[in-house]
């Protein structure tokens, strides 16, 4: 068993936007395709817990991203792919990592010092994050852990962790490096902020053609004539070139520089990107109302995933005494 790990996890949060897609859907998927590794790819629902309080919205949003991550070409043959909260190994591993894991390691978290800074409510589960997280990781002896920027202190964490398990009880734990996504640009969203929730300037990886034409449409431009050279720093541009090839990108190019209208842009803009979404969009809707089948898919990833988490724990409790 030479094979690499490589593990990572996605809240289920709410629709995927653009730039979900661009910046970590797509990136997750092809790291998990890349070479010849044991990969794993989990819906963590249980770390959604510290900001969905409802019932029907976590079923909603863990339904919709599983059906995501298929449509745009997640191969659960090759990635096994389950959900977090169908896996009591994670949740034993991580009471056990709870006894060697320092308070002050919790209170340099980052999640955790920002939410107290705003005087935000602060719960257990918000606290203890990085310690699910580490047993998300640590549970399936885990090489390389794909997450962007925002998650590379968690990896630390769990790193740090996995290293004073080992220092406690022998070598057990196999210690995880970050891999960072490098490279993965900001997408700006319509209004040239951060493409984000919380700033309401999304355009959704998979609403109907026409929502998504009205949303292109909403991109804010500035009142230059149609005549004049345009920035290809421009939201309009950079998404294009997204989704467009390397020949459709440079013809663009030489518009913006001699001269598009904003009107005429933003239509060939829609036109490249419901090109290049409209395949996985019908996926989408596939799989949305055929949810038994995703159903199945991730009943067998969490068959999968248990007979790895399953070995590993035996190793921690043997470890610990837990015998
Ligand atoms: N914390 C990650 C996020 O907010 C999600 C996550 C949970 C995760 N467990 C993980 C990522 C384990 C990588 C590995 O996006």
């Amino acid at each position: 068993m030479d094979k690499k790990t490589i593990l990572t996890g996605i809240k289920p949060t709410g629709a995927a936007h653009l730039g979900n897609y661009l910046g970590m859907i797509k990136p997750a998927i092809a790291m998990a395709n890349e070479g010849e590794r044991r990969s794993f790819l989990f819906i963590a629902d249980y770390h959604a817990l510290t900001t969905v309080k409802t019932a029907s919205e976590l079923a909603a949003h863990t339904r919709d991203i599983a059906c995501v991550y298929l449509a745009c070409g997640l191969d659960p043959k090759r990635t096994v792919f389950y959900r977090q909260s169908r896996i009591p190994e994670n949740f034993e591993l991580s009471t056990v990592l709870m006894n060697v894991t320092p308070k002050g390691l919790m209170d340099r978290a980052h999640a955790f010092k920002a939410a107290k800074q705003d005087g935000r409510e602060v719960n257990m589960g918000l606290y203890t994050y990085p310690i699910l997280m580490a047993a998300d990781i640590l549970a399936y002896g885990t090489n390389f852990v794909p997450v962007g920027e925002d998650q590379k202190q968690h990896c630390e964490i769990a790193a740090d962790i996995a290293r004073s398990f080992n220092a406690v009880y022998g070598e057990t734990l196999t210690v995880p490096e970050p891999y960072i996504t490098k490279n993965v640009a900001v997408i700006p969203g319509l209004d040239g902020r951060k493409m984000s929730k919380s700033y309401n300037n999304t355009i959704p990886l998979f609403c109907d053609e026409a929502e998504l034409e009205k949303c292109i449409k909403r991109i804010t431009t500035d009142s230059s004539a149609p005549t004049d050279p345009k920035p290809t720093t421009h939201l309009v541009f950079q998404l294009y070139s997204y989704f467009a090839t390397k020949e459709q990108t440079a013809k663009f190019k030489k518009k913006f520089e001699t001269g598009i209208g904003w009107g005429d842009a933003k239509k060939e803009l829609f036109t490249v990107v419901n090109a290049a979404v409209k395949p996985m969009r019908e996926k989408y809707n596939y799989y949305m109302t055929h949810y038994d089948e995703v159903e199945k898919i991730l009943a067998d990833g969490e068959k999968r995933a248990r007979e790895v988490s399953g070995a590993v724990l035996t190793c921690v409790r043997k470890a610990i005494g837990a015998v």
